[in-house]
């Protein structure tokens, strides 16, 4: 090429703004290729030294700030390139000898993504714990259980939180699971074919903590499915983190008044003075859509690329940061101010009677006493229509009032009808039962008295 770009094409196509962010890994990754380069013969030792010296210190103008990029920079990857080149001469260009910027960017996005996935699990874990830590604050606190969010059968508020703990369960093997296939060196697949040198590609896995070597050249620089893949237990992660909040504003409503925020987890409003807003929450469960957003921006980017490598591929960057980004911010958050709600068990324990919501235990009753359970559904629907109709709750029926609809109603009835007894009869696995609520939290270590200290001021993730 004869004329050099138009300053519009340039400013078009840079990535240096996003991909700055990749520095740490791009220069790890350099220094790997490096030393394999020298241990092959490929270039010297002293080289080596002066390149692996000036990348260094490369490291640490962008650690402090002072690193200057120049509008030729098109990404970051060039921009050190030319950085080293300035800095220690000629034989920093021997750096990217058997290398081409389509494998190098897929290892750098492979180091990064490894060790936000480590960070992300550790956020989550962290959550976890502040679930746990309320939960175990609770022990007793008995809430309305819904369905069709109609009260339906009362419930531990510690079985509530833990049904969120098992959710990041499952978001946690996901990321794990993820990292497997993120954990291979693409490092070797050079331009899309491969390199002619005599490169030693288990080595640089070995220095680099990977865990495999790809196998074919053309896949490992144009696939993406190991950002994709993230994305997807992403967003999985973000429509859990999405649910808990939307659970949090609802229970913060005075209508519900299950729960008060922190003052300093709430807003207040410039207009109305009465006014607790539970933005956290609220904001929480609205980024969900921008990590949505990014699954879905990026598995359209790669729908219908031709293999190997196109530069359509560089918009991968800007969703999966923004995802990572969102989740971060979002976990941290979640972490900080859950175990700071304001639990009030006394408003849970009356919604909880409140709604007819132990119609269900006066069936189960007549069905342990040989009536079928369709026919004791029944006979109980009747009940809750004359309770309904005489404004009372079920707890206040008489023996005698119940005979009225079934002769096989006794005595010990009314044992049955508080909202403790029907939680404690719960007691099959996974049921609401406090025995199951205390024997998770010992089995999930979140027995002991464990106070989050990662909730604040955790690891950073960028
Ligand atoms: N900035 C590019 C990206 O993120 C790096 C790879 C560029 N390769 C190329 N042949 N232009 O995808």
């Amino acid at each position: 090429m004869e004329e050099s770009t138009d300053p519009l094409v340039d400013a078009f196509t840079t990535s240096f703004p996003v991909d700055r962010r990749l520095y740490a890994h791009d220069i790890a990754g350099s220094i790997a290729h490096c030393r394999m380069l020298a241990k092959q013969k490929i270039i010297g030792a002293g080289e080596r030294d002066r390149i692996v010296k000036g990348l260094k210190s490369i490291e640490r103008e962008f650690d402090s700030g002072r690193f200057v990029a120049i509008p030729s920079d098109e990404d970051v990857h060039m921009a050190i390139e030319r950085r080293l080149i300035e800095k220690i001469g000629p034989v920093g260009g021997k750096l990217h000898t058997a290398r081409s910027r389509n494998d190098q960017v897929a290892l750098d996005l492979r180091l990064y993504l490894r060790d936000v996935i480590d960070e992300l699990r550790a956020a989550i874990a962290s959550l976890q714990r502040s679930l746990g830590d309320l939960a175990r604050a609770n022990l007793g606190v008995i809430m309305p259980g819904y369905t069709h969010l109609q009260p339906a059968q009362p419930i531990l508020f510690g079985h509530h939180l833990l049904a969120y703990y098992e959710m990041l369960e499952r978001d946690d093997e996901r990321l794990r699971d993820c990292r497997v296939r993120t954990n291979v060196l693409p490092l070797g697949a050079g331009a899309l074919a491969g390199t002619t040198f005599p490169i030693d590609r288990e080595y640089v896995a070995q220095l680099l903590g990977f865990d495999k070597v790809s196998e074919n050249s053309l896949d490992t620089v144009s696939d993406r499915d190991f950002a994709l893949e993230f994305l997807a237990a992403g967003a999985i992660l973000a429509m859990h983190l999405s649910r808990l909040s939307d659970e949090i504003v609802l229970w913060a409503s005075p209508h519900f008044g299950f729960i008060e925020l922190p003052d300093a987890y709430a807003t207040g409003s410039s207009m109305m003075p009465q006014k607790k807003n539970p933005d956290i929450a609220e904001l929480v469960r609205g980024k969900t859509g921008r990590v949505y957003g990014s699954l879905t921006s990026l598995l359209t980017t790669m729908k219908g690329i031709p293999l190997a490598y196109n530069r359509d591929m560089q918009e991968d960057k800007p969703p999966l940061f923004d995802a990572i980004d969102t989740l971060a911010a979002s976990l941290k958050v979640l972490a900080a101010m859950v175990p700071r709600l304001r639990v009030r068990g006394d408003r849970m324990r009356e919604a909880a009677e409140a709604g007819y919501t132990l119609a269900t235990e006066l069936a189960d009753y007549l069905a342990t006493r040989g009536i079928p359970f369709r026919e004791a559904h029944g006979i109980v629907g009747a009940v809750v229509r004359k309770a309904i109709a005489d404004e009372r709750h079920l707890s206040e029926l008489t023996l005698e009032d119940l005979q009225s609809f079934s002769p096989s109603f006794e005595e010990d009835v009314l044992e049955w009808l508080t909202p403790e007894a029907a939680v404690r009869r719960r007691a099959a696995t996974g049921g609401t039962a406090p025995t199951n609520l205390r024997r998770r939290l010992r089995v999930k270590k979140l027995a002991g008295p464990s106070s989050n200290k990662k909730a604040r001021g955790g690891r950073k993730t960028k």
